[in-house]
């Protein structure tokens, strides 16, 4: 029996989570394999009930499970809140870093019918896009020591750190993949500037010269990244990074395919382990109302079979019929653009048509 643990979380988490639950009851009865699914408190939510955001009930859940699937965490009602007790830097970072989650994985494609959605003019897209992200997680700036705000208040400091194991750790799985993509990887520091890029470019290139020179490796600094992006976006593949430029141009990326409710992440340590999970957050402006775009979340279910349980054939079943339910002509209202011959669903019925077409 598989076993998962399934934090939904704040804001929209729950609701989008039932309608990925509801496309694994499906993967069951076709695949043959079932799910055993423990839901457990994390975020806000789980502050409220218990007085912490990661209860240790819900990290014992997780590790008697072999993946999680995790929703969304944070919304204001908790923003004034200690920094351990907030939901992002007391329960999703801890959580990363307990189970060495060091692998974030984000895949960013544009669906061909939601081409007219993306930020960018569509000649920039013409064809659709493809990248895909490893964005290093349990270190660098985001964890360093000291991190700390001084007692007057006048300065605050944060520590970048990375040794040269984190980094090739990180650069193994994004060569490797490029070697089943395109055979390119794009390695984005800030080397003239940061003696953490130095070291990281340094290490790239060793592993690249002794392991991988068949892989056809550039480097870039993390500025020019930004613009080029937005400028000429095919010209990536793999794109491999640090932690906090990771943050940052995977969210610029995801906006390149229309919406932040459409991608989906992997977040995968050295076994099969991984936390899968939407990367647009809780939004709880529209939380509750039947309005969320449940694609992300039922996309990161793709990756958990894909990654953890060497299900690709019915991870690509839920990536073929997402797409097939788009190029119907359903969209929720975040995606809805300007087209006129469309229907707009909401969060359950989007579940329905994408099950359906399963
Ligand atoms: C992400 C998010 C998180 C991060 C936040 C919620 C802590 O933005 O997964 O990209 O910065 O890693
Ligand atoms: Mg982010």
């Amino acid at each position: 029996m598989n076993k998962i643990a399934v934090l939904a979380g704040d804001g929209i988490g729950p609701e989008v989570m039932s309608q990925a639950l509801k496309i694994l009851d499906i993967i069951e009865s076709k695949s043959n394999k079932k799910f055993e699914r423990t839901e457990a408190l994390i975020g806000g939510i789980a502050y409220d009930e218990t007085g912490t955001p990661l209860p240790d009930e819900t990290i014992k859940v997780c590790e008697a499970s072999q993946a999680i699937l995790f929703g969304s965490v944070g919304g204001p009602k908790w923003e004034g809140l200690a920094p351990e007790k907030q939901p992002e830097r007391g329960a999703l970072l801890p959580l990363r870093k307990h189970f060495s989650l060091f692998a974030n994985i984000r895949p960013v494609k544009i669906f061909p019918a939601l081409i007219e959605s993306s930020s960018l003019k569509n000649n920039l897209i013409d064809g659709g896009l493809d990248i895909i992200f490893f964005r290093e997680l349990t270190s660098g700036i985001y964890f360093g020591q000291p991190k700390m705000i001084a007692p007057d208040r006048k300065s605050a400091v944060d520590t970048m750190l990375y040794t040269e194991e984190e980094i090739t750790r990180i650069a193994i799985k994004a060569f490797e993949a490029a070697k089943l993509r395109s055979n390119k990887v794009c390695s984005v520091d800030k080397a003239n500037v940061l003696m953490t890029s130095v070291l990281w470019r340094e290490v790239v290139s060793n592993l690249h010269k002794s392991k991988y020179s068949s892989v056809e490796l550039t480097h870039m600094f993390v500025d020019n990244a930004a613009m080029q992006l937005v400028r000429a976006p095919k010209q990536f593949d793999v794109i491999l990074t640090e932690n906090l430029f990771g943050d940052i141009l995977s969210d610029e990326a995801a906006m390149l395919t229309g919406s932040l409710g459409m991608l989906p992440s992997a977040s995968v340590n050295e076994k099969s382990f991984g936390l899968y999970e939407p990367i647009g957050g809780s939004a709880p402006d529209i939380a509750g109302q039947n309005l969320a775009n449940p694609i992300a979340q039922i996309l990161s279910l793709a990756l958990m079979l894909r990654y953890s349980f060497d299900m690709n054939e019915y991870a690509n079943m839920i990536e073929e019929s997402v797409s097939k339910t788009l190029n119907e002509g359903f969209r929720t209202k975040d995606i809805a653009g300007q087209s006129t011959d469309i229907t707009i669903l909401g969060t359950v019925e989007m579940g329905d048509k994408i099950a359906a077409n399963l």
